[in-house]
């Protein structure tokens, strides 16, 4: 029940993923979807409950319609026995919410061809790794990661599902140059949550009172979507995602790498680091 990565355009992923790419090419995106895309692990579940908030009028009861995956559709998600996110999007009426992990390499032209608004979230790298590491252990269509040592060189390989970090945050972000994305980052989210809030509102065009992003903020909290079966992925059958050996809402802070990293395998991951995004502007917080 856990296949092995399959290529694609150089790029593993998860096998039933790997085989909605092709497909994918196809897909029709329309000029006002709005794409929240990231590597996973970054906090797209929570600009994702955001966003469908602002596109409800923060009206609590019409986010309560249908689980997360269903509000906003997964554009690559394919598993035998479940709608496709192609599926899901074709019953999702606009202006459409999608999210995306995909690198760039595998992403639908017609998404860049229609200048899709896109909010990009990341999150540094070490507590990627450490959320990535426990999602592997509960959600079992992942291949099984090992221990925590091995799959820390891998993810510093790119050898995990959706490939490198490094590359993924460094391509989203020389887009931004050239094409509307929203780069926001799960650190500055935390430290100030309505701040950023408001930056998402004047991207995507709307401006409501103070109160509403109060509402917001409050709704999105990571203690409010831990509870929440329409955001915390408590619906997913467990033998998709298994949430007694880890809760998807499992800790939501910044600077839990710092309980796993031994001392050695931070210096290593820091030396590697450096050598990978050598050149790179973009300012990463590590807590
Ligand atoms: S996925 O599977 O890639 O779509 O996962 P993603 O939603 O990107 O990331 C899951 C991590 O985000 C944390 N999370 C939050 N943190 C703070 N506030 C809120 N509201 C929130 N919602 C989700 C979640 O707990 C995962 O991080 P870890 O470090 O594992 O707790």
């Amino acid at each position: 029940s856990r296949p092995p990565l399959v290529y694609m355009n150089g790029v593993p992923l998860i096998k039933y993923f790997a085989e909605a790419i092709a497909p994918l090419q196809n897909f029709q995106a329309l000029p006002d979807d709005v794409l929240i895309s990231t590597y996973p692990k970054s906090g797209t579940t929570w600009v994702s409950e955001i966003l469908d908030m602002i596109y409800h009028d923060d009206d609590l009861e019409k986010c309560q319609r249908a689980p997360i995956y269903v509000r906003v559709p997964f554009l690559e998600f394919q598993c035998p026995g479940l709608p496709s996110g192609v599926l899901r999007l074709k019953d999702t009426p606009a202006p459409r919410l999608l999210k995306t992990h995909l690198p760039l390499a595998l992403l639908p032209q017609s998404l860049l061809d229609q200048k899709v608004k896109v909010v990009y979230v990341a999150r540094n790298a070490k507590d990627v790794t450490v959320s990535y590491y426990n999602f592997h252990q509960m959600a079992k269509v992942h291949p099984d990661p090992g221990t925590w040592n091995s799959f820390l060189e891998e993810f510093m390989d790119g050898k995990v599902s959706y490939g490198s970090w490094y590359q993924h945050v460094q391509e989203w972000w020389e887009l931004s140059h050239t094409h509307p994305i929203l780069y926001l980052f799960y650190e500055d989210m935390k430290e100030n949550p309505k701040r950023e809030i408001r930056k998402i509102l004047q991207f995507v065009g709307r401006s409501v009172p103070e109160e509403t992003v109060d509402l917001i903020a409050q709704h999105t909290s990571f203690k409010e979507m831990k509870k929440n079966p329409l955001a915390n992925y408590s619906t997913v059958l467990s033998d998709f995602m298994d949430h007694t050996i880890s809760p998807f809402m499992r800790k939501g802070i910044a600077g839990d790498w710092k309980s796993t990293f031994t001392v050695a395998q931070n210096e290593r991951f820091d030396t590697h680091y450096a050598d990978k995004m050598a050149g790179c502007d973009l300012p990463f917080r590590w807590q």
